[in-house]
């Protein structure tokens, strides 16, 4: 949710800053600006639209400047246009700021702002920030580090700010809470951003700044304090992020890459996790506060999106296979609703991004309430990873589409890992059905190769429902979160409206919609609900509605009833959920592609929601 970059050193500043909104324009890409500067001189160019736009309007302008700042916009306070995108400026055009959060009290301070004869030309929360923060270094006649330390005992909210400055060409001042910002180290010079992406191909070493601490760059040294002005020492990290690892590598799209990474991804999970053959399932990143999950009252879910579904996909597992009551809960509504949980109780918090607001907010909520809290997050360092008692990373690589896919199948693959781990530990599965479940999951990765392959079959039947107005997805028990899953792939990349049911549902309502219109993706793999699903398909198809049903490999019954099969290789169905998934993210992907939309960095939608 907004990208953020800064540069201070001794290269030209703008390609660095450009290269870096590039790669970090999957959080935001409503506008996008960069401030320079240069012999005391703070230039600013901004503009509505994608950062290819900001290059139109930059050519030909004088970008000379060693320091600068960036920034990619995800809007919050004011639409989308010229004059709100960041940088904003202070009212001296002494200060520049780009910021990523909302300050939640920026009314007030606009109020006593104007009294003291500030002029505001954006609806920003931002814009106020910056001259709040001008008013102050006026007031106290101090630096800008000051100032800004100053400024942050008083805002309400979340924030990643960085800031330029007329009077020290050669200085940047950043600041995070609530938003993430890394720091990369070279010689004699310094790169920010929002997270490592921007960074990588400079330096690998980098300092992620924590919540609260105000970071001075300037000549060549970098002084981290906290707002009470206590030093603080930086904790120098080596980056493990690959260049590759987030270029597109032959693909038209970063999506199409990620999903045909998930066979490595999920094997990448997997390694040292799960060995067969030993009957070894081990996290070793939750083993301390593993017996609180062993002995949980209740274990309660909580995530956003995609996470969400990967949650509801562990909930059926974990009662399956362990026979602990489980919770799926949307962070927004769980942080909101007076919930019941304390001491005895375990929080999972999933998260691809690690930075979203309300899933950090639910995990805080569920800390002071006493119960334990364990992270499963994509990106490393990130703050829901930081904030959870114990946690397990899910290893997919960084995921850059907006869209997730490669991150879901990591989940699951960490969660059920989870669950196999519980069920051991409890004896809750017989030495003989671990091994056999241990066994099967070490064949997903080479299923979802497999299960690939049905790319080009899925592409040619999307050429037949591009069109279409709506899609239901129905799925029953591991695969009705895939139905929902599949269901929010097509909305979001496509703008096709659709929906996703627990197929014996259907005929409390949706069947109404049901014509020779609606396409309808039924997942009837070969597992304990299949004779169910076939009813329910039969329901479909009595109606005339268009079926593309999903089906186990070499099953006879289904291809005669529908319009369309797509088969996937057999599994366990606990497991099964991590294949049927895949031609779903195809179709999704396929039909978008042929809607011309813009798959990577779909209209409204930001990776990463760092807001509530
Ligand atoms: C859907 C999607 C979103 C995210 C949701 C949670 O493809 O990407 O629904 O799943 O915003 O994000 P994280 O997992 O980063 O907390």
């Amino acid at each position: 949710m907004c990208g953020i970059v800064g540069y201070v050193g001794h290269r030209n500043a703008l390609d660095i800053l450009i290269k870096g909104l590039e790669r970090l324009e999957y959080r935001g890409y409503d506008s996008a600006g960069v401030s320079l500067v240069e012999n005391s001189d703070v230039k600013v160019f901004k503009c509505k639209g994608k950062v290819a736009d900001l290059k139109k309007e930059l050519e030909g302008q004088d970008t000379k400047g060693s320091t600068g700042i960036g920034h990619t916009r995800w809007a919050t306070h004011g639409a989308p246009n010229d004059v709100n995108a960041h940088p904003h400026y202070s009212s001296d055009s002494k200060l520049a700021m780009v910021h990523n959060g909302i300050i939640e009290n920026y009314e007030a301070l606009k109020a006593q702002l104007i009294e003291k004869g500030h002029v505001f030309h954006s609806e920003t929360d931002t814009e106020v920030f910056i001259h709040f923060i001008e008013q102050i270094q006026k007031d106290n006649d101090c630096e800008l580090d000051r100032a800004v330390r100053i400024a942050l005992n008083e805002v309400v909210g979340a924030y990643a700010i960085v800031i330029t400055s007329k009077d020290n060409p050669g200085q940047l001042v950043a600041a995070r809470k609530g938003s993430p910002l890394v720091i990369g180290v070279g010689e004699d010079e310094f790169f920010l951003a929002s997270d490592a992406t921007p960074i990588v191909e400079y330096t690998k070493n980098v300092v992620y700044i924590k919540d609260e601490e105000v970071v001075l760059l300037k000549d060549g040294n970098m002084t981290i304090t906290d707002i009470k002005n206590v030093v603080q020492t930086p904790y120098l990290q080596t980056l493990e992020l690959e260049l590759e690892a987030i270029e597109k590598g032959g693909y038209d799209h970063f999506m199409m890459k990620e999903i045909m990474e998930q066979p490595k991804s999920v094997a990448d999970c997997l390694r040292g996790r799960v060995i067969a053959n030993k009957n070894h399932v081990k996290l070793g990143g939750i083993i301390n506060h593993f017996d609180d999950l062993l002995n949980a009252n209740r274990i309660v879910i909580v995530a956003c999106g995609t996470s969400w579904h990967a949650g509801l996909v562990a909930e059926y597992i974990i009662e399956e296979l362990v026979r602990i009551p489980v919770e799926v809960e949307y962070a927004s509504e769980f942080r909101y609703r007076n919930p019941i949980i304390g001491k005895g109780d375990v929080m999972i918090a999933i998260s691809q991004s690690g930075e979203t607001a309300d899933t950090l907010a639910a995990m805080s909520l569920a800390e002071s309430k006493g119960a334990t809290v364990i992270g499963v997050c994509n990106v490393v360092g990130s703050s829901i990873a930081r904030n959870s008692h114990e946690g397990a990373y899910t290893h997919a690589g960084p995921e850059i589409g907006v869209a997730s896919t490669k991150a879901f199948t990591a989940q699951l693959t960490v969660l059920t890992t989870m669950a196999l781990m519980l069920a051991k530990e409890k004896g809750s599965l017989t030495e003989a059905q671990l091994h056999d479940l241990l066994v099967e999951f070490e064949s997903i990765p080479a299923k979802i190769e497999k299960v690939l392959q049905v790319d080009d079959a899925v592409k040619e039947m999307s050429a037949l429902y591009k069109d279409a107005k709506n899609f239901l997805y129905l799925g029953r028990g591991f695969n009705f979160p895939v139905a929902l899953e599949g269901a929010l792939k097509l909305k979001e990349i496509s703008y096709i409206h659709a929906e996703g049911y627990p197929a014996a549902e259907m005929k409390h309502g949706p069947i109404a919609l049901i014509d020779e219109e609606m396409p309808v993706v039924v997942i009837a793999t070969r597992d304990s609900s299949y004779d169910k699903v076939v009813s329910n398909l039969q329901e479909v198809k009595a109606r005339s509605g268009r079926v593309i049903a999903i089906v186990t490999e070499g099953d006879a019954l289904i291809p005669s009833m529908v319009d369309h099969v797509i088969e996937v290789p057999d599994t366990h169905e606990v497991l099964m959920p991590m294949i049927s998934c895949i031609p779903l993210q195809l179709l999704s992907y396929h039909i978008a592609v042929m809607r011309g939309c813009n798959v990577d960095q779909p209209r409204n939608l930001a990776k990463s929601v760092t807001v509530e």
